[in-house]
């Protein structure tokens, strides 16, 4: 693995090895002393073009977790707003000598125009490009998935997820995570069913493997799923066009939110998950977003994990015996 640019370019095998090393690293992050030697002298940037809070951090906090050297760079208060092109800007930050760039762009295709363009040397972590891709939101989604659902009760190196039934939910149209998760999800082998309303459902979801639904209610009824992942309403990307994809905020929320019912009407094991930011009271209500069955805010924390996962496999190579040799280290400092 060279870059990080779509959930579709992983194989099982490198899907699988990415959960199972981000285990590893999980179980470093309980220790008083978190910070890995791995990538000592490395330099990590995170190229931010757009607005981002967990992702950014989780970032942030992943390269420092390893000792690399982090460069936060965003685009407002940067030459960005003097209209630098992001040719211009990488050919900077490759001039520093950037072993990793972590990059988030409102354009789709950004990600991977910084990997083919040859502006950089690094390792291109794509962190989210317009509406197209966000693959480590993908992976911490499904780290987060097997720990709740496969094995037990903890994490389940070495498997995958066959066989589980994921909802994702809300709108689809507008959404990296949920293309992302579809890819990502398909070839763990679990089964997705997106349900959303018709006008928040892609052109092309045909091609997509997953089943789609107009009803949440009928889709929680028939399914029974064993997760159910809310998307955020993305109303910044709804401008063009005047809006109008669904009637009002409360007929919104009325068929496509999770509310405590709907939240009843789940099989007793099943889990919620969002990727934030939330929009309380629209696709979840603060119950459902609050309530035990929720990880939302596990999920950011199984983000650096799985951050560190990547940055670490990208980096260092990944050592034949298969685990961090960082974490190696630390035990050894444990004991
Ligand atoms: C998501 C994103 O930016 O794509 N958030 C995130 O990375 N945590 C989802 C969203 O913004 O709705």
């Amino acid at each position: 693995m060279r870059h990080l640019l779509s959930a579709a370019d992983l194989s099982l095998d490198e899907a699988v090895r990415i959960l199972d090393t981000a285990g590893q690293m999980a179980q470093t992050q309980s220790r008083e002393i978190k910070k890995l030697p791995t990538l000592r002298g490395r330099t990590v940037v995170n190229l931010f073009f757009e607005d981002s809070t967990r992702t950014r951090i989780s970032f942030e906090t992943a390269a420092k977790r390893l000792s690399a050297d982090v460069i936060n760079f965003s685009a407002k208060g940067s030459s960005v707003s003097k209209g630098e092109s992001l040719k211009d800007t990488a050919l900077t930050l490759q001039a520093m000598g950037a072993d990793a760039v972590v990059i988030r762009h409102q354009a789709s295709g950004a990600p991977h125009r910084l990997a083919t363009s040859g502006w950089t040397d690094g390792a291109v972590v794509n962190a989210g490009d317009g509406t197209h891709q966000h693959p480590t939101q993908a992976l911490l989604d499904a780290f987060t998935l097997r720990r709740h659902l496969v094995g037990e009760g903890a994490d389940a190196p070495g498997r995958a997820l066959e066989g589980l039934r994921v909802a994702i939910v809300g709108d689809v149209l507008h959404s990296r995570v949920a293309r992302s998760n579809v890819q990502l999800l398909h070839t763990l082998g679990a089964q997705v069913t997106l349900v959303a309303p018709p006008t928040l459902v892609p052109v092309g979801v045909e091609a997509w493997p997953a089943r789609v639904s107009y009803h949440l209610d009928e889709a929680i009824a028939d399914d029974k799923p064993d997760a159910v992942m809310m998307l955020r309403v993305q109303r910044e990307r709804m401008s063009s066009g005047g809006g109008g994809f669904f009637p009002s905020p409360l007929e919104y929320s009325r068929a496509y939110g999770l509310d405590a019912r709907r939240l009843a009407a789940l099989p007793e094991h099943a889990i919620v998950l969002h990727p934030g930011p939330m929009n309380r009271g629209l696709e979840i209500t603060a119950d459902a977003a609050d309530s035990p069955r929720a990880v939302i805010v596990e999920q950011v924390a199984n983000g650096v994990a799985v951050r560190m996962a990547v940055l670490y496999l990208l980096l260092a190579g990944g050592s034949a015996a298969g685990a961090p040799a960082g974490a190696r280290t630390e035990t050894k400092v444990d004991q």
